[in-house]
């Protein structure tokens, strides 16, 4: 990696961005430029502040300068939907976009991404992608070493994230899905929302009797060290899951993991959604593998490091 850095940036330098407002604690140049340099490619991930009414202009300018792609993290992922060129599958089903690829019209008429381009072509569009929801699926069974098809899960939080991760887990064919929200209309709709697109999958709402999988926190409890516990363990004790995902990674270790790990589940923490979202990106836009050790242990250390 230092290899990389000792070499100044030039005029051949390609660049990546994330756009986010704010985008100051954003881990992903960290991850990014990591991953980038074990592909030794001479390309840099930068971030900028870019304000929403500018969001379109932002997309442009980078579009016209060359960047191969772009990163979007809040409030501009649902914005973007309706100003990218072209959106592909993924980014249509979640209803945001969380990457772009720019591509060219090469001479023989079709679209390729700009990495395989030396000279910038006349014509060029945007596409988004979303690299979220998939994310979170693959965090879970590689981190946790769970198989998701077939598998039972309680699901705590019915919000943004729990309602993606709810239909995300559906579209992987669990058996069974327990969604638990303080809010119950909410939990209900998101479970209305499951009979309709994945008739296949059990549905219940509220705590489940017997044990599960898996259990995932979706909730926003645990971000702060005075919030209650997601879960009600007088009506669930952890120890009835067989492995514990918590999708917050700031604290490392919240009260819920600490406790599931002390009862003897298997855990982990958010980290994953955040290093995988960021893999399958560097992959759209290099055609490469990422290189996903040296991406977790610089997030790791850009997120934790005192
Ligand atoms: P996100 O996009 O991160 O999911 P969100 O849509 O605001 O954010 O969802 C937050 C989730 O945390 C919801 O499931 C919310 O429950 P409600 O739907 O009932 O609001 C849950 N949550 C937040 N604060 C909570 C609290 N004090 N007690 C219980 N659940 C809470």
């Amino acid at each position: 990696m230092s290899e990389l850095f000792a070499q100044s940036i030039d005029a051949r330098t390609r660049y990546c961005a994330v756009y986010g407002y704010p985008v100051k604690h954003s881990a992903s140049p960290a991850m990014q430029n990591a991953g980038l340099a074990v592909l030794g490619l001479n390309w840099r991930y930068v971030a900028f502040e870019v304000h929403p009414d500018n969001l379109r202009a932002a997309l442009n300018g980078a579009k016209v300068m060359g960047f191969v792609g772009l990163n979007l993290t809040v409030p501009h992922k649902v914005l973007a939907v309706d100003m990218v060129d072209c959106l592909d599958s993924s980014a249509r089903a979640w209803g945001a976009v969380n990457t772009v690829v720019f591509e060219g019209r090469s001479k023989d008429g079709a679209w390729r991404p700009l990495r395989e381009f030396t000279e910038l072509p006349r014509e060029l569009r945007s596409c988004g992608f979303n690299t979220d929801a998939e994310a979170i699926t693959r965090a879970i069974e590689e981190d946790l070493q769970v198989q998701l098809r077939g598998a039972k899960v309680l699901l705590l939080g019915a919000g943004g994230a729990g309602r993606t991760a709810a239909l995300r887990l559906a579209a992987e064919q669990v058996s069974e899905l327990c969604l638990v929200n303080r809010t119950m209309a909410k939990a209900a709709a998101v479970a209305e929302e499951i009979r309709t697109r994945h008739p296949g999958v059990k549905l219940t709402i509220g705590y489940p009797g017997g044990s599960v999988e898996l259990l995932v926190n979706a909730t926003s409890l645990g971000l702060k060290p005075e919030d209650p516990s997601p879960l009600d363990q007088n009506l669930f004790p952890v120890h009835r899951a067989g492995a514990v995902y918590d999708m917050i990674y700031r604290p490392a270790e919240t009260p819920l993991l600490k406790s599931a790990r002390a009862a003897g589940c298997r855990t982990a923490n958010g980290i994953g959604m955040l290093l995988y979202q960021g893999a399958k990106a560097l992959e759209l836009w290099t055609g490469q593998p990422a290189p996903v050790s040296a991406m977790r242990q610089a997030l790791e250390k850009n997120v934790y490091a005192a």
